[in-house]
């Protein structure tokens, strides 16, 4: 069996009879959303260290396990914590969360993340559906052997971000009153912050926020034929856009702040996807 696969089946193999249900929405929380478990009607709980191989994450403020609980109706795992690239994991291990849940049973991915703010009109604090993504600066997470197992060699990129869902998205922020740009959201490796130059390129690029998460796992699972959706809480703006040096703490407190509408919009779109 490829090894990345056999490592994926492992991991499931060590939890499945742990699932209190067959998830239906897998939903990744960015910086800032941390507690939004709190939200859900909790069924139970598994820290990723508790799995075996499983990668767990270096970051302050990344807390990593998966929670099961419902969102109204709605069975949703959900993952407080990911990692990230930059933190030296290679970049299967990165998407194995992603797959897991699939593996789960969810079919839906909604993806969620603090950005930097490339495009002039966002200010810092509001929220952008992603509609695309640029994902050329980072590793390819499809690269090595095709995984036949999940999904073919060349899959299909002209629709990543589900309209379906994503119109949803619209309306439910529409009905609540939140305000929601769209974009092109551009994952970078990360761990430094852009530079001033390397934002003007990307705005030329057609990017509208800048992130180092989220593209590569919309990648595995669109290779799985999973459903995806995206929203970016634009942090800050980019650099060079002010004259504000960024900061890791500063990405968290904005995030932290715009939390209580950002859980509000995913209650309210994950209610009306099923
Ligand atoms: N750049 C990259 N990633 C980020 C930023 C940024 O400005 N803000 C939050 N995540």
């Amino acid at each position: 069996m490829n090894q990345v696969y056999e490592k994926i089946v492992k991991c499931y193999d060590s939890i499945k009879d742990r699932l209190p249900f067959v998830p239906k929405v897998a939903l990744v929380l960015g910086s800032g959303l941390g507690n939004y478990a709190g939200t859900m009607d909790v069924k139970g709980e598994i820290s990723y260290s508790e799995i075996e191989d499983f990668p767990v994450s270096t970051v302050p403020g990344h807390e990593g396990k998966f929670i099961f609980g419902y969102v109204k109706s709605v069975p949703v795992v959900c993952m407080k914590g990911r990692v990230h690239y930059y933190e030296g994991y290679p970049i299967t291990d990165v998407v194995l969360p992603a797959r897991l849940m699939k593996l789960m049973g969810a079919e839906i991915l909604f993806l969620t993340n603090a950005s930097g703010g490339i495009n002039p009109a966002f200010s810092a604090g509001s929220f952008m559906l992603i509609k695309d993504h640029i994902s050329i600066f980072a590793p390819n997470p499809l690269v090595g052997a095709n995984i036949d197992e999940l999904g073919c060699r060349f899959p299909d990129m002209s629709k990543v971000y589900d309209p379906a869902l994503s119109q949803i998205i619209k309306e439910k922020a529409a009905e609540c009153e939140i305000p929601l740009n769209e974009g092109i959201y551009v994952q970078l490796t990360g761990p430094s912050f852009e530079s001033p130059a390397e934002i003007k390129m990307l705005r030329s690029l057609g990017a509208d926020a800048v992130g180092m998460s989220t593209v590569v796992e919309a990648i595995a699972a669109n290779h799985m034929g999973m459903r995806i959706c995206g929203i970016s809480c634009v942090a800050n703006l980019a650099a060079g856009m002010t004259n504000q040096p960024l900061t890791h703490e500063e990405v968290q407190e904005a995030s932290n702040k715009a939390a209580p509408l950002f859980r509000q919009l995913i209650t309210e779109s994950i209610a009306a996807f099923v």
